[in-house]
């Protein structure tokens, strides 16, 4: 009885001292329960976390796959899209690439900015359009990067597009300062202006490679044949518009299905008033010869 007692009496004594760690565990879970749900609303905010995440998404089920030809893939590929438009067919990837991707492709390209230039239909000269591309860029290779961004890139741009990298040109990336932009043209070249192709600009996708506080969207002037038959002057901002956000890719197609040329590809990028765009372009071709 006696041994019981104290027993009885031990529980007691510890359940006492037991009380101020149980409290003190209690408003430690509280604590961590808000800490992490502050954490997952702010990774609402930070697009950055995720965009890891999707990237690395891209790669799923790889029990699933099929068994697969010569230059085929071992894993199902999942890349998500929006489509923009059918007129022109445009298509938007969110997060496309990583904030790190981006900003190696920015570095890399960095020492080799010039002034972008054009190219010239019949009569036309350097002089004589002055001020319709008011960028900096540079072209940049998959193969001039050792750090391997552009050829994964490059790799998913093929993926997505379904496009072979043997038709795409080498990058073209640029940059625009503020008031700087690239007024309304055709990626492709019509014949009838610039003479006989070898091969012609079928798609062009866009990455872009910083967020642009204001300004400096792509605009599609003629989206759904509007605006077609006002006499636009090719530089007013209007029609669809795609903001730029670090990481984000645009695809759009400048010819139709049969080969002839989309009218509603009209395209340009209204002038930064805010910040500092930076966009890698690809061109893609009908066929793998580049000019
Ligand atoms: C888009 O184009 C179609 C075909 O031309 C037309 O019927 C429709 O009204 C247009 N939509 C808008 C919102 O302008
Ligand atoms: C090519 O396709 C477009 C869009 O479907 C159509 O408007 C055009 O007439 C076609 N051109 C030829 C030459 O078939």
């Amino acid at each position: 009885m006696k041994y019981k007692g104290k027993r009885v009496l031990l529980g007691i004594d510890a359940a006492k001292k037991l009380r101020l760690p149980i409290v003190f565990f209690l408003c430690l879970c509280f604590f961590l329960a808000g800490l992490f749900g502050s954490i997952i609303i702010s990774q609402d905010a930070n697009r950055g976390k995720f965009r890891h995440k999707l990237v690395e998404e891209s790669r799923i089920e790889e029990g699933d796959a099929l068994l697969h030809g010569e230059s085929g893939e071992g894993f199902i590929a999942s890349i998500p899209f929006q489509v923009l438009s059918w007129r022109p067919r445009a298509v938007y990837y969110p997060n496309f690439a990583t904030d790190e991707q981006c900003q190696n492709v920015i570095k890399i390209t960095k020492t080799k900015l010039r002034p972008s230039s054009l190219a010239l239909r019949k009569g036309e000269t350097a002089e004589s359009t002055k001020g319709i591309r008011t960028s900096s860029g540079a072209f940049v290779s998959a193969w001039e990067d050792n750090t391997g961004t552009l050829e994964f890139i490059e790799r998913k741009i093929a993926r997505a597009t379904m496009l072979p990298r043997s038709h795409g040109e080498a990058f073209n990336v640029l940059r625009y300062e503020i008031g700087q932009r690239y007024v309304s043209h055709y990626d492709s070249f019509n014949p009838a202006e610039y003479g006989p192709q070898h091969s012609q600009r079928i798609a062009s996708f866009l990455l872009y490679l910083s967020d642009v506080e204001e300004g400096g969207e792509t605009m599609f002037p003629f989206e759904n044949g509007s605006n077609m038959d006002i006499g636009y002057d090719y530089e007013g901002c209007i029609g669809l518009k795609v903001k730029p956000r670090r990481g984000d890719g645009l695809l759009f197609y400048s010819l139709f299905p049969n080969g002839t040329i989309d009218q509603t590809s009209l395209h340009g990028s209204c002038a930064v008033v805010k910040g500092e765009k930076w966009v890698a372009t690809k061109w893609i071709r009908d066929n793998t010869k580049m000019q």
